[in-house]
């Protein structure tokens, strides 16, 4: 059995998690995932980046400690992996214990061997704060081009990058004073000492070639010394035996990858050294975007190596994600939160055009949400579920167990017999290409529902046990497809796992079909998503970023157009006769697909509704229940007759399944006025 260890990046514990944080997220869990489903022991850790000036300067801001601005942002980021379905098997924190404990070990080892050098530095400071600045906090015009207000380190305008000493009339942003320069010593790490060790990496398979090619420019300009110190006031770890001077935030950084394990190995009884020793036969994976392949591919298997541990067995590095064709931006609205997106559409869509995009390059990914729309509806409802939904109630109707035997085995094999070649795209990180073999199969699939019409042989009672034969066919079909997709569509699948009666678990459980057992009722196994959920979330735009103190409302961006939308007198409401309702009977329309006929009782009087929720809910499931209604609308003429008021959805207006009828507390009766 293969060990590996899995990492993605860790999050800055400033601010919330974005889409872009997102698509490494669920790109980095389809891959463990599926290792896992392969049956290897494969392990992902995380962490929040918790150290360095930002989070420093965000928490005095706030008024409060760092400790307890990282606490609430990991909540936060813990909920948004959560609902995003990003499983760690640890997530822990750099500013906690076993941290410290392993920044401070692996820096004595590295200071033995002699890697660690120091010299006096000069750089900005702030009298005032009474702090260094780091570069991007000195603000001036560009030595370059004259472009005002340019930050320390490059230029917006032109491009050009310098230091912040060469800033025409800097300004720190810290203070608004004028910074002054001065010098102090700093610790640095001797990269150059690893040369030969990273040239023998590099012709490794460990790195893609994009990464090789930039790594080999690195090389041409000469490895420099790393400075891994940082002066007080600073939130980090002191470094032993130097009063005031704290290791830089992307020193202990990655080494939050190992503080993560270690937790998880106490947790777990499992060994440490086992999986870091140097010459151990585990698996080290990093998932990582390409803005910091540097540190990554340059100075951390440099640090791991000079403390004595194995090296990372392959950086997998993903390009950037764009929203509509444009760089994610606050100002044009298209920086988009995790939770922002969550709180208008699910997850799992997201999750699959995501894998439907990613390649094993470096090439940037582009969220274009018309495709994101098109993609799911056609796809995940469309052809996956799709072969489900028709065939389940043939099972049902011949008494939910499936037939014996499969119509058809020579078509099964060919699905199933995919398993290896998907598995293999996969793990290549080739998610597009496994994603459109799958779309391929479930083609094939339909194509066989279609052909065999268990719909009409239905009709005919002496072809019923033809009709279970094909609809056993179909569901096995749908089994092998949704394995494929489990990865990508966990929850999903396991909804799936509970219609056929066996979990979803195993990738080679695919080889054996399902035959002679009972499988369970039918429900819809994902929603199409409409146009107008995407445009709520994008009208709306970038909301108030969450972490930061509630924004008062005149500074919100976002506030006036909301409020002249949504400013309601309470006159208005009270023109609204709202009852509680009791469904006396609910049939289809016929006609109509989307309608249900709803015959009401509102306590004195009965009223006949038409109300388009008829993909949400069958009419059977609504005799009985109580429902609110608004009983003073002018009487509307339908085809197919008069309705005589509304009765309330929470949801979409009307988009199928995403429609839930509100109710009151038991107790209510009906005629109740709604106030
Ligand atoms: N804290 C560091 C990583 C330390 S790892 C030892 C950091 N944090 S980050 O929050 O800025 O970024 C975390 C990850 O998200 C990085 O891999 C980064 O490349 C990725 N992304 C951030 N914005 C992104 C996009 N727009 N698109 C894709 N990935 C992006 O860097
Ligand atoms: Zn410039």
């Amino acid at each position: 059995m293969r060990k590996i260890l899995v990492t993605s990046a860790l999050p800055y514990a400033n601010g919330p998690l974005h889409l872009g944080h997102m698509i490494e997220a669920v790109q980095t869990d389809i891959w463990v995932r599926l290792q896992k489903m392969l049956g290897h022991d494969c392990l992902y850790v995380c962490a929040e980046d918790t150290h360095g000036t930002p989070i420093m300067i965000r928490a005095q801001g706030e008024g409060i400690t760092p400790e307890a601005l990282i606490a609430r942002v990991a909540a936060e980021h813990a909920r948004d992996y959560a609902d995003f379905l990003v499983e760690h098997d640890q997530f822990h924190s750099t500013h906690a214990p076993e941290n410290r404990h392993h920044v401070e070990t692996m820096y004595a080892r590295l200071r033995d061997a002699g890697y660690i050098t120091r010299r006096p530095v000069r750089q900005a400071y702030d009298e005032s704060a009474g702090m260094f600045l780091p570069d991007r906090y000195v603000r001036g015009g560009c030595p370059n081009c004259g472009a005002a207000d340019q930050y320390g380190d490059s230029c917006e305008n032109c491009g050009a990058t310098y230091s912040p000493a060469d800033l025409v009339n800097p300004v720190s942003t810290v203070s608004g004073s004028t910074p002054v320069w001065r010098e102090s010593d700093h610790i640095f790490f001797r990269l150059g000492a690893f040369e030969e060790m990273l040239r023998e990496w590099l012709a490794t398979d460990a790195l893609q070639p994009g990464v090789r090619a930039k790594l080999a420019e690195w090389f041409e300009a000469g490895l420099k010394d790393w400075d891994i110190s940082r002066d007080a006031p600073y939130f980090g770890f002191e470094i032993p035996g130097e009063p005031g001077k704290y290791f830089y935030v992307w020193f202990d950084a990655p080494i939050g990858y190992l503080a993560s394990f270690t937790a998880l190995c106490r947790r777990t009884g499992r060994d440490f050294d086992e999986y870091l020793r140097a010459g151990s036969r585990t698996e080290l994976y990093h998932f990582i975007g390409k803005d910091i392949s540097y540190f990554h591919t340059l100075f951390w298997p440099a640090v791991l190596a000079g403390s004595g541990y194995r090296k990372p067995t392959a950086v997998y590095v993903h390009g950037f994600l764009t929203v509509n064709g444009q760089k994610m931006s606050k100002s044009r609205g298209t920086f988009i939160t995790a939770r922002h997106f969550l709180d208008h559409l699910p997850a799992e869509p997201l999750r699959y055009y995501f894998a439907a995009k990613l390649g094993p390059d470096l090439d940037d990914i582009d969220l274009n949400f018309d495709d994101l729309v098109a993609r799911v509806n056609s796809d995940i409802v469309g052809k996956l579920v799709n072969i489900a939904s028709r065939c389940a109630g043939f099972v049902a109707r011949s008494g939910g167990t499936l037939a014996a035997a499969l119509p058809d085995p020579a078509l099964y094999e060919q699905l199933a017999g995919a398993r290896g070649r998907i598995a293999a795209l996969f793990d290549a990180r080739d998610y597009a290409a496994a994603v459109r073999e799958v779309m391929l199969l479930a083609d094939r699939a339909n194509q066989y529902v279609d052909h065999h019409k268990p719909w009409a042989l239905a009709k005919d009672p002496a072809r019923a046990a033809e009709a279970l034969g094909i609809a056993t066919q179909g569901v096995n079909l749908f089994r092998v497809l949704m394995t494929y997709l489990a990865p990508v569509l966990p929850s999903i699948a396991e909804a799936a796992g509970r219609f056929l009666g066996v979990p979803i678990e195993r990738w080679d459980a695919v080889a054996t079909p399902l035959l002679g057992v009972a499988i369970n009722e039918f429900r819809p196994l994902a929603t199409r998503i409409d146009r107008k959920q995407v445009d709520a979330m994008l009208s709306v735009g970038a909301p108030p970023v969450p972490v930061a103190p509630p924004p008062a409302p005149s500074a919100s961006p976002a506030s006036p157009a909301r409020n002249a939308a949504g400013v309601a007198d309470i006159k208005d409401f009270a023109k609204l006769d709202l009852r509680v309702a009791r469904v006396v009977a609910a049939s289809t329309v016929d006609g109509s697909d989307k309608l249900l006929r709803l015959e009401l009782d509102v306590g004195d009087a009965q009223r006949t509704v038409f109300s388009g929720i008829r993909a949400a809910y069958e009419p059977a499931q609504l005799t009985g229940r109580l429902v609110l209604m608004i009983a003073n609308l002018a009487p509307r003429k339908m085809r197919f007759g008069t309705s005589e008021g509304m009765v309330l959805c929470a949801g979409g207006k009307d988009d199928a399944q995403g429609l839930f009828l509100l109710s009151p507390d038991s107790g209510a009766v009906p005629g109740m006025k709604v106030t």
